[in-house]
């Protein structure tokens, strides 16, 4: 057992994550209520950037020095310290998202009840159902029609493949919505529309107690009654380690903006979800609750202040307890550093600290020595896995266009990549370099970044491709017989990994049956 052990054990990092406009942003706020963290509705300015396809520059720009100070919220709940790690709204920041589900130990999913699985959502459940990462899932917007519950508990589990199990359940929805009735604490909860007034619970053990009918009605009682018995026929008994293993993803219903369901939510989530869990390096398995400090890099904030190259690195604290001024490990360089100037996120406000341990998260003042991924330890050789690199949507040549100033774009692109804005590949057969993203804002912040921070200029040229495939083989002649074909869509990744860029579907299909020696892989990790 560590010293720390107290201390770590009452941490709660989690991100929350939705489809844009499912009600990421004011479920946060409300938790932050809760938390005694902020005092009025309409305190936290989601760092969302509007998610319009349209892209804003400037709108990009002043969203980003809000996102730092919301990158991470941090407050005390019951004797809890719980972090609420930040998201991007927009889907062509998406990467940023999955880098930051690396740091969190568990996720709840928003879903709007009228919309029911929408396609940022289930993306985000396949990086968490990668990482086995447990989840749990707040239906939103009760207030509003919407789908048949069960219907949409059907959705979730087909859509998301993960299994569900109610934990509460509403009481009909839009303008009729009563309610909800708490599975888990066995609690009638009546709806009154309000943004700030918490709303009082009536115990009710018994569902079959006839007083229920005074409260809702003799229709909606004997309609609930129907289908909690349905839903206790149907779905397992709620059993915590089925959710910690991430095969189960306990659901509630509320409606976020009225403040209702969510201190259920709330209360439930500091009781289940789990404390900083044990992190996979490569070379073991690293407890949380061990005594030397280990940590990695999930997050660069580049400066606002193009004058000044200087970031914010995030770290998330993997064990024991990190503190100001200390001899740290920078494992990928070998070298000593140490930090002044670690700062925490209390809320809104960004502090220095003088300790924080396992589970927390610290943003350290950066000058370019990191980027994603960077290990520290006090001392341990030790290197945490990423999040492999999915294979890009967009790509398009990036050029110079400033002869003057080709060294400056060759470290900006260099730094950028490391921020990991998007992913750089250069074909082997023309050394050309090509840039993958996401989304096509993407393209825009690069162009806008190089020139305002480093004083270079690019221009993009088309390229066709399709899918960006990191290829090997246990077979070495059909591999570099396959390199030798293809060599005119051979290209290599950052870390030098052979990547085969395929230029449509049926050209990957027939090389796929071409040469099934060879294994194609869609993300770079495998
Ligand atoms: P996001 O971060 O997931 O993108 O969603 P956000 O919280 O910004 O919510 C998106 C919209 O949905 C907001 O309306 C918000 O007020 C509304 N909303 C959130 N929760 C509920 C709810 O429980 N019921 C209803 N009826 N609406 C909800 P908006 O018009 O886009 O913004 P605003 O002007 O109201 O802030």
């Amino acid at each position: 057992m560590s010293q720390y052990s107290e201390e770590i054990k009452r941490r709660r990092t989690f991100a929350i994550v939705s489809h844009p406009d499912a009600g990421k942003t004011t479920l946060t706020e409300k938790l932050l209520l809760f938390g005694g963290a902020i005092h009025v509705a309409g305190a936290v300015k989601s760092n969302k950037i509007k998610k319009t396809a349209t892209s804003d520059w400037m709108e990009i720009e002043k969203q980003r020095g809000i996102s730092v100070a919301t990158s991470v919220m941090a407050f005390d709940y019951e004797d809890h310290k719980v972090n609420i790690l930040d998201t991007p709204g927009h889907q062509d920041f998406a990467e940023d998202t999955f880098r930051t589900l690396t740091a969190v130990d568990s996720v709840i999913i928003v879903i709007d009840i009228a919309k029911g699985v929408e396609a940022q959502t289930r993306k985000l459940m396949e990086v968490c159902r990668m990482r086995k990462t447990p989840v749990i899932v707040f239906v939103n917007k009760m207030d509003r029609d919407g789908k048949d519950p069960f219907d949409l508990l059907d959705e979730i589990e087909e859509e998301l493949q993960i299994k569900v199990r109610p934990l509460s359940w509403p009481i009909d929805m839009g303008q009729r919505f009563k309610g909800v009735y708490n599975i888990y604490e066995k609690k009638l909860d009546l709806y009154t529309p309000s943004k700030q007034y918490v709303t009082e619970k009536i115990g009710f053990d018994d569902i079959n107690n006839p007083e229920l009918e005074d409260h809702i009605g003799i229709n909606l009682a004997d309609k609930l009654r129907s289908d909690i018995e349905l839903i206790e026929g149907v779905y397992p008994e709620f059993d915590v380690n089925t959710y910690l293993r991430g095969d189960i993803a306990p659901v509630f219903f509320g409606s976020a903006l009225n403040n209702f369901g969510v201190k259920e939510l709330l209360d439930c989530f500091i009781k289940i979800a789990p404390s900083p869990r044990p992190i996979q390096a490569v070379e073991r398995v690293v407890d949380p609750e061990e005594d030397n400090f280990t940590g990695f890099i999930f997050k660069i904030h580049a400066n606002m202040d193009p004058n000044h190259r200087s970031c914010i690195a995030f770290v998330k604290i993997c064990s024991g307890r990190f503190e100001r001024n200390a001899n740290y490990k920078h494992v990928r360089f070998g070298k000593q550093m140490r930090f002044s100037s670690p700062t925490a996120f209390m809320a809104q406000k960004k502090e220095t600290v003088d300790e924080a341990f396992a589970g927390d998260i610290i943003g350290l003042p950066d000058t370019g020595n990191f980027k994603i991924g960077d290990t520290l330890t006090s001392g341990e050789e030790l290197h945490f896995k990423g999040l492999p690199s999915f294979s890009p949507e967009m790509f398009k040549y990036i050029e110079n266009a400033d002869p003057m100033k080709a060294k400056q774009l060759n470290k900006g692109i260099e730094q950028l990549m490391d921020e990991g804005v998007a992913q750089l590949f250069t074909n082997q057969f023309n050394g050309r370099k090509i840039i993958g993203t996401v989304g096509q804002l993407q393209f825009e912040v690069i162009q806008y970044r190089l020139l305002h921070e480093y004083g270079a200029q690019c221009k993009w040229e088309p390229i066709s491709l399709y899918k960006a495939c990191w290829i090997e083989s246990d077979n070495q002649v059909a591999l570099e017989n396959f390199k030798k074909r293809k060599s005119q869509y051979m290209a290599l990744d950052k870390e030098g990994r052979d990547v085969y860029l395929a230029d449509s579907g049926y050209v990957l299909t027939m090389a796929q049956q071409d040469f099934p020696d060879i294994k194609f892989h869609f993300t770079s990790e495998f």
